[in-house]
């Protein structure tokens, strides 16, 4: 495994910034926490509707394949969304990717929104917004939103692989063993699709909630339509035509669902598909041709990024009149390096061809970068986990200076949600439940276990698939 120094180890600022100073990477963070009202944080945030937020802090959704077979949530879903109403955090971006049909769903085990499932859907929000009113004495400053999926190219909706997909792609298509034959969704059947979105976010507001993130993420379908430049037809080829499928959900929710916001979680860079290489030390898989066309927010070696294309749609959200955005990027199935910079990778991985350090200063450049061309779209920063003891200097940082609006939380909300709550009142943080990124939450979903922080969340700890986790781990290794 690449030594890289441990984030525990870099106990004082001055080893923090020299461990940044040698990546060469340019990650800004606030040598002392401000708290009080005037921390960065703590500040609020007022919508052009004029909701306000009172701090800017965010969790980001965090799915736990613990839904039943038919799509309602469970007593794991709901622990899972009680605590991120405990965390502090006033946006609560989708809580989690809700399928929006059957054939869209990434497990056999996603939440689904339909006529049966909405009420359960109501009650997890309800959940969250009493465990939130409760510790916090308001829920007035709160947001919560529901993220709406189709899981195209990754769909499991009995547990194997039955992708649909927008195009044929050279690299995925093998390294998921996609037929070459397999038919591309048709242009009716996204017709269809564009109405269920739309239905579903109805759904969504008749429980209650205040927006719907069109997921557009992580190699999911709505992903894919911005990388479909091989697509001949309404939804391929140029830019206008790879955002149809944006606007025609847009323009649906607005004429049939009023007074519902949206939102758009989207992945704003990406590169190629990476592999294990010698030591199992991720790296890029090579491509035939002189020009890699299928990263949105790439450039055409594969592994730089190009954000023109990701400007061009942010200017496309704030004309269809959309202020919510969370910034991602690449895929957690092909590049987890860059969309959740760990340093002990899942099962499905590969070793960090860098330090994590650089995947997070990657996703925050990216998200200053976007924020300074959209000044007025309210922007959600991801991948701050890893940066662990040094993640309230780094966000308040960012915040202070205007690189992003709202720090998202990830991981770090598994085991411990309350870190928000810790960072706004300047409680020494708890540092045994700070996420290590040990990637136990990725792993076992990918062996068909319900997600977790089984390493350090006690309640994960005691389950039986701890133990089942425990044995295949060593074989996983070798
Ligand atoms: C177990 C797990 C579940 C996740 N579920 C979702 C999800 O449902 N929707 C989504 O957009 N991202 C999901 N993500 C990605 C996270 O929201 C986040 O982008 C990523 O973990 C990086 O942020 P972090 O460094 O704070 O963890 C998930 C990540 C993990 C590890
Ligand atoms: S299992 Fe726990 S420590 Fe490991 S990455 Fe997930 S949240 Fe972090």
């Amino acid at each position: 495994m690449p030594d890289y120094p441990r984030i525990a180890t870099l106990r004082t600022a001055e080893a923090f910034a020299a461990r940044l100073q040698q990546l060469e990477i340019d990650l800004g963070f606030d040598a002392e926490i401000i708290t009080g009202p005037d921390a960065p944080l703590a500040q609020s945030y007022t919508l052009e509707h004029g909701f306000t937020l009172s701090n800017r802090l965010c969790v980001l959704p965090m799915e736990g394949w613990d839904g039943t077979t038919d799509g309602h949530p469970t007593e794991l879903t709901q622990r899972r969304w009680k605590r991120f109403g405990l965390s502090g955090a006033k946006l609560i971006w989708g809580g989690e990717a809700v399928a929006v049909q059957p054939d869209g769903r990434a497990n056999p085990n996603q939440l689904m929104i339909n006529a049966a499932t909405v009420g359960d859907l109501a009650h997890l929000r309800e959940i969250l917004i009493a465990a939130h009113r409760e510790q916090f004495g308001t829920t007035d400053d709160l947001l919560i939103g529901l993220q709406l999926t189709h899981s195209g190219r990754f769909a499991r909706p009995t547990g194997a692989l039955e992708p649909r997909i927008l195009y044929h792609h050279p690299l995925l298509d093998s390294k998921f063993g996609v037929d070459p034959e397999l038919p591309v969704m048709s242009d009716d059947e996204i017709a269809r699709l564009v109405e269920r979105f739309v239905a579903a976010a109805k759904l969504a507001k008749q429980a209650g909630y205040a927006f719907v993130d069109v997921k557009h993420c992580h190699g999911y379908l709505g992903h894919e339509f911005l990388s479909a430049r091989t697509r001949p037809g309404r939804y391929g080829g140029s830019f206008e035509n790879r955002t149809r499928f944006l606007r025609e959900v847009v323009d649906g929710i607005r004429s049939t669902v009023p007074g519902l916001d949206i939102g758009v979680r989207v992945s704003a860079f990406d590169i190629v598909p990476f592999q294990p290489g010698e030591g199992a030390v991720g790296e890029p898989t090579p491509f035939q041709g002189t020009s890699y066309d299928y990263a949105f927010g790439g450039d055409s070696s594969g592994l730089g990024l190009d954000l023109s294309e990701p400007c061009d749609l942010m200017d496309l959200l704030a004309d269809l009149g959309i202020e919510l955005v969370c910034i991602t990027g690449g895929s957690p199935y092909y590049n987890p390096h860059i969309q959740r910079p760990a340093l002990f990778p899942p099962s499905d991985g590969y070793q960090p061809p860098e330090d994590p350090l650089v995947g997070v200063a990657r996703q925050i450049a990216v998200t200053a970068q976007l924020k300074a061309h959209r000044p007025d779209l309210l922007m959600v920063g991801s991948a701050y986990s890893y940066l662990q003891e040094w993640l309230p200097n780094v966000a308040q940082h960012v915040v202070r200076t205007g690189k992003a609006d709202f720090v998202g939380l990830g991981r770090m909300a598994l085991p411990y949600p309350d870190m928000a709550a810790d960072m706004l009142q300047g409680t020494p943080l708890d540092r045994r439940r700070i996420c290590r990124t040990f990637s136990d939450c990725t792993t076992a979903p990918r062996k068909g276990l319900v997600s977790g922080c089984y390493p350090l969340d006690e309640f994960y700890r005691q389950r039986p698939e701890k133990e089942t986790l425990d044995e295949i781990k060593p074989d996983l290794r070798r």
